[in-house]
């Protein structure tokens, strides 16, 4: 009973708007239950629309109180109001230009969509992207349509803020003018009980711009990592892409019920309070480098998102794909760009491509879809990031920079497409992207096969590529794939340092000559393309890359490769780990010339969805639970070729006297001391882990200790003891949440989660909270979710109803737990489709959730 259910948007039916805004004027007066917003938007003919259309506004849960056109009352007989927005007959419109206003209330206080204007904890905050606008006021809700913004709001709260900069402001009122043409999306509120922490930058022109980071009284003392990564970002992008920031006064306001990571509201970034605040005691190493990624994410986008948008939501990737690349660039600047790269390929493997390659797989310009909100994906922000940085280095830094000032210069100030941003690298280094493009309309994740020969001292290297059909999208088309190389001899030295192959055919064969003897190929270095290998190599030549690959991602790889085979073969036929690997690991792990992050990368398992796809090739089905085991038995066969003793030096060795720091150096030897400290918990029973969970002044270790007595069935005293120190903190007891359901056992998850949703601090309606629950379990503790009695699937069922009642986007985003439920045997398919039928048949579920179950179970 779909009653929610709302149509296909279709890319090739973008048609410019009739009408344009020259001006909006927005007049707030705040109250939580009924808020009155007075707009006055001026509209302009738009020259390049000649035929004559009714005028739309969109508008959502909006309470019309009067209209007016040019200052004049209209008749009602050609207005049409519905639950989507306001249709006026074109009769009732002058010629060229009008001034519409229109006096509306909303609620506020009731709004848990926390889309539009909404309230968190007592303060006013609004999300208007994609479409939250049109549920503060009558407006063309639209990415291209570009207004200067006048805001006036009135109000008791003593902090008002919106874009632009501040021209007036007493008690009980602020203006803001925003100077900087900009489409809905981009607006935003702020209003409640704040402090700042304030600082400031001067631009590259010598411009002075304030720093404000608000936050509610008590957080003002967490919020100096986020402003220092604030001031490196703005320093980053004027040293990297010539961009300077653009206004007087830069807001960013940290707030607790937030459906996203962030938002990048023109001069007022709105943040989830997650990913601002952030000091030693309560914050892991990994909130601080997603903080510093974000911050600079957000500010990135006033170049790339604000200043040149989108022209409709099929161009997302537009904003979303280079802004992503933007931060990865700059995280690898800031960090050790190998464990960036490594990590950011371990995103795309293990969320990416299982998206790619189900029921919602779509490409990085959609061709159509229902509900904007629920394309806010894994494809549109990491593949779109992917494709830009094999743009990036198929044509050089110096080649790329220069499109990129062509960019700039070319579209500022305008609302564009992917196709805008191809042809200014086409027109600006004179190259033919035709081929390249594909990445953008061709969905599914290719899969790269290869063979050598070798002759003559020649080596003959044929390449294949294969993509899948995709829903939708049967035939694919060959793409341009840049294929990093480099020959290694068996010395384990560098005959041919990396070279990018062009692959453009579907196979292709390309020479290296000159070599005394076969060399070893290590292929697709720094994961040069988003693609998946799918030659099998020997055991000797994984634990020959191991050792010897000078490229860090194909190391990490082969021990990668390493483990799933070990995994499929326990799986198989029981076989115990094999321990020649192990002992190679063992040595890197031990080597002190390695980067200490790298080696803990290297003892971290392949994710289930690598091992899943792994056995696939070899018509095999996971089963979550054997999965489960095959991994512990793999660490404890690890533990013990490392021994106690071994485990128990470095980790003490490890130890930093220094105060913490969360900078990738010092977070990078952490990550490997508790890597070491989870190994050696299997053989000590968890002494050393209580030992540290007592003594440690900083979460990251605090939180390493406890998953580490977690994971061997202890830790039920620290989980009590953490209780009682932090059920104050929000943030913090999310992580009391998660770290439980995440290390429980599977035979015992189902019953703790259930258990923890019965918890008085299970706020579900706080969407931190929900996922810190039940996106843990469903996400976060695979074995556990897939209990074969099915009961893990109902509850988080259960909670997804519940929650699409209040919350249709974050419900909707829950549902992609479900998303590969034909990966799995007959048994589980059968009780995880009975699931998504219940959520389908719910009365009233939110065209959101509606489209993510369709799009789920289609052709079940
Ligand atoms: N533009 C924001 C960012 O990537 C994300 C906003 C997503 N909002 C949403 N309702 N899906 O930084
Ligand atoms: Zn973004």
């Amino acid at each position: 009973m779909q009653q929610n259910s709302s149509k296909l948007v279709n890319r090739m039916d973008y048609r410019p708007p009739a009408w344009l805004v020259e001006e909006t004027r927005l007049h707030f007066k705040l109250r939580p239950e009924a808020t009155r917003v007075r707009s006055e938007i001026l509209f302009r003919r738009n020259p390049a629309v000649s035929t004559l259309e009714d005028f739309k506004l969109d508008g959502k849960n909006l309470n019309l109180i009067q209209a007016t056109i040019n200052g004049n009352d209209f008749d009602p007989a050609l207005l049409k109001q519905t639950n989507k927005g306001l249709t006026i007959s074109s009769q009732a419109l002058p010629d060229s230009e009008f001034y519409w206003t229109a006096e509306t209330t909303i609620n506020p206080k009731q709004n848990t969509s926390l889309d539009g204007l909404y309230m968190s904890d007592g303060m006013y905050c609004t999300q208007c992207e994609p479409e939250g606008f049109r549920r503060i006021c009558f407006y063309p809700d639209r990415p291209d349509i570009l207004a200067k913004f006048n805001v006036r709001i009135e109000s008791h709260e003593s902090v008002l803020l919106s874009n632009g900069n501040l021209v007036k402001s007493s008690y009980g009122y602020a203006e803001w003018i925003d100077p900087w043409p900009k489409p809905s999306y981009l607006f935003a509120l702020v209003a409640g009980n704040l402090v700042s922490v304030q600082d400031s930058f001067t631009t590259m022109s010598g411009r002075k711009v304030a720093l404000f980071i608000w936050v509610r009284k008590g957080d003002e003392n967490r919020c100096d990592f986020a402003m220092d990564a604030l001031k490196r970002s703005m320093k980053w992008d004027e040293e990297n892409y010539g961009r300077e920031y653009d206004l007087d006064t830069f807001n960013i306001v940290a707030v607790d019920d937030f459906n996203m990571g962030a938002m990048e509201n023109k001069g007022l970034n709105i943040f989830n309070s997650q990913l601002v605040l952030a000091s030693p005691e309560t914050a892991v190493d990994s909130d601080y480098a997603s903080i510093e990624r974000v911050i600079a994410h957000e500010y990135f986008h006033n170049w790339t998102g604000n200043r040149i948008t989108c022209r409709d939501w099929f161009q997302l990737s537009l904003k979303e794909g280079l802004t992503v690349f933007r931060d990865h660039q700059f995280a690898r600047d800031q960090q050790s760009p190998a464990t960036v790269r490594i990590k950011d390929a371990k995103t795309m493997r293990s969320l990416q491509y299982p998206e790619d390659a189900g029921p919602r797989a779509h490409p990085v310009r959609p061709d159509s879809f229902r509900e904007i909100s629920n394309f806010y994906t894994m494809t549109i922000y990491e593949k779109g990031a992917q494709i830009i940085s094999m743009l990036h280095q198929m044509v050089g830094a110096k080649s790329y920079r220069q499109a990129l000032d062509l960019y700039f210069e070319r579209h500022d100030g305008q609302a564009c497409t992917i196709e805008d941003w191809i042809t200014v690298f086409e027109d600006a280094l004179e190259i033919d992207l035709t081929q390249f493009k594909r990445w953008y309309s061709q969905a599914g994740t290719p899969q790269i096969s290869w063979q050598t020969s070798y002759e003559n001292n020649t080596l003959f290297l044929t390449l294949e590529q294969k993509t899948n059909p995709t829903p939708e999208q049967y035939k694919k088309e060959p793409l341009l794939i840049p294929i990093a190389i480099g020959l290694i001899d068996e010395g384990g030295r560098e005959v041919v340092p990396t070279k990018i192959l062009q692959l453009t055919q579907n196979r292709q064969t390309f020479t290296f000559e000159n070599l005394s003897s076969l060399p070893y190929l290590s292929i697709l270095r720094d994961y040069s393309a988003p693609v998946i290998l799918n030659t099998e190599r020997s055991d000797s030549d994984r634990i020959f890359a191991l050792r010897y690959d000078q490229d860090s991602f194909n190391r990490w790889d082969a021990g990668q490769q390493l483990m799933q085979k070990s995994i499929r073969q326990q799986l198989i036929n029981n076989a115990e780990p094999d321990h020649k690997f192990i002992d190679v690991l063992a040595e890197i792990v031990a080597d002190p010339n390695i980067d200490p992050a790298l080696r803990a990368l290297m003892l971290q398992l392949p994710p289930e969805s690598d091992v899943q796809r792994y056995l696939a090739a070899f018509d095999q089905i996971l089963d979550p639970f054997n999965f489960f085991y095959a991994r512990e038995n793999l660490q404890n066969s690890i533990a013990r070729v490392m021994s106690a003793d071994n485990l128990e030096f470095m980790f003490h060795d490890l130890a930093d006297q220094s105060p913490y720091s969360p900078d990738s150096k010092a977070a990078g030897q952490r990550s490997l001391r508790i890597a070491l400290l989870r190994l050696l918990s299997r053989l000590d029973g968890g002494h050393e882990a209580r030992q540290l969970y007592n003594s440690t002044d900083n979460m990251t270790e605090k939180i390493g200790a406890l998953g580490a007595l977690l994971a061997v069935n202890a830790g039920q005293k620290q989980i009590t003891d953490f209780y009682n120190q932090w059920c104050k903190n929000r943030l913090v007891l999310n992580k009391w949440f998660t770290i439980q359901i995440i290390e429980a056992n599977p035979s015992s998850a189902v019953d703790l989660t259930q258990k923890l949703t019965e918890h008085p601090d299970f706020d579900w309606i706080n969407p931190n909270r929900f996922r810190a629950v039940l996106g843990a379990f469903g996400f976060g503790n695979l074995a556990g979710f897939h209990t074969p009695d099915g009961t893990g699937y109902q509850l988080v069922a259960d909670w997804i109803i519940k929650l699409d009642a209040k919350n249709s986007q974050l419900a909707a985003r829950c549902c992609t737990v479900f998303q590969s439920w034909k990966l799995y045997d007959h048994e589980r398919q059968k009780l995880m489709k009975n699931q998504l039928e219940r959520i389908k048949n719910i009365n009233n579920l939110s065209s959101e959730s509606a489209e993510m179950v369709d799009t789920i179970m289609q052709d079940s």
